[in-house]
């Protein structure tokens, strides 16, 4: 059985094999209406539970729609109304999951929350996000990127601001896909060494803005304050420096792309010049989640890689 917590569950082969199966699916449905399934429906009659411990829009209805056009259906909870958020243990809640549906998708804070479930359930465990990762938003980017005619080995991907769950995942999938990703992040706010670790010597961290993104084919950036964190002005003001701008972005090369996983805080992290110019990928990045989730629903049951 097979877990998506992170993309080294599935190696770079597994998840070359993903991008390779999105890409060809998202061909053969063009101009369909959305809520019709594939010709093929290889999930059909199996059923996704979702768990919410935090907010979110793209996940929860690009899951529900990718499962959806694989030929099943979902359960979509929130912690908060389950008994988990009474405090019945994730281990009791995986396995009597277990015996109602046939993968569950959990967004939560603590990683070990998603380790725990995947211990204990019977059933493919997906991680929909969690403080350390963000597995599912970066097959989305690597969809966008390729999509684009960028082939990733060799590629220089630059991250602006917050060492956070999200450049954890670009490093470990630049480690995976033979990219460098160069992360720009004030003192205090850096990834840590395990993270850095993740990208198998082609992640690296600098101090300046313009170092990261010289030459760089694609810029990346997320929010300064992620989910769950407190609101606090001092890390704002060190974050300023890291803002993506025009000026910053001309820095790069002339045809580098600009992602963002959102929601945005536009005036934070990015300006509105950038986030909404000719260079930005953020509305097939937000689609590509549907398309590069129903090849991660495929990989753990087995029918792809
Ligand atoms: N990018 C992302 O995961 O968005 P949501 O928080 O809306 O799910
Ligand atoms: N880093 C952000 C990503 C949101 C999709 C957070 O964890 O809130």
């Amino acid at each position: 059985m097979r877990h998506f917590l992170d993309l080294s569950d599935a190696g770079g082969d597994g998840v070359a094999a993903m991008l390779a199966d999105a890409l060809q699916r998202k061909a053969t449905r063009q101009g369909w209406p959305k809520g019709r399934p594939d010709a093929d429906a290889p999930l059909a009659g199996h059923v996704l539970a979702m768990i919410f411990e935090k907010n979110s829009t793209r996940t929860r209805v690009s899951f529900d729609m990718a499962i959806r056009q694989l030929g099943g259906t979902s359960i979509v909870m929130d912690a908060g109304s389950m008994q988990l958020g009474r405090g019945e243990s994730i281990a009791d809640t995986a396995r009597v999951l277990s015996g109602y549906v046939d993968a569950i998708m959990i967004r939560t804070d603590d990683h070990a929350k998603v380790v725990e479930m995947a211990e204990y359930a019977s059933v493919p465990v997906i991680n929909g996000l969690t403080d350390a990762s963000h597995p599912c938003q970066i097959m989305a980017d690597l969809l966008t990127i390729i999509e684009k005619g960028k082939a990733l080995p060799g590629l220089k991907l630059a991250w602006l601001g917050d060492g956070n769950n999200v450049l954890a995942s670009i490093m470990e999938a630049g480690g995976l896909m033979g990219f460098d990703v160069v992360a720009a992040c004030p003192q205090g706010f850096q990834p840590s060494d395990e993270d850095i670790a993740r990208g198998r010597g082609r992640a690296r961290v600098v101090g300046s803005a313009k170092e990261a993104v010289e030459n760089a084919d694609l810029v990346v950036t997320d929010t300064w304050i992620s989910m769950g964190q407190a609101h606090a002005e001092t890390k704002l003001a060190a974050m300023m420096p890291f803002q993506v701008t025009e000026a910053l972005m001309a820095e790069a090369k002339p045809d580098a792309a600009f992602l963002h996983c959102l929601p945005a805080h536009r005036g934070e992290e990015v300006v509105d010049a950038v986030i909404d110019g000719p260079q930005s990928l953020i509305w097939p990045e937000a689609e590509n989640r549907l398309h590069a989730q129903k090849s991660v629903l495929r990989w753990c049951f087995g029918q792809i890689g």
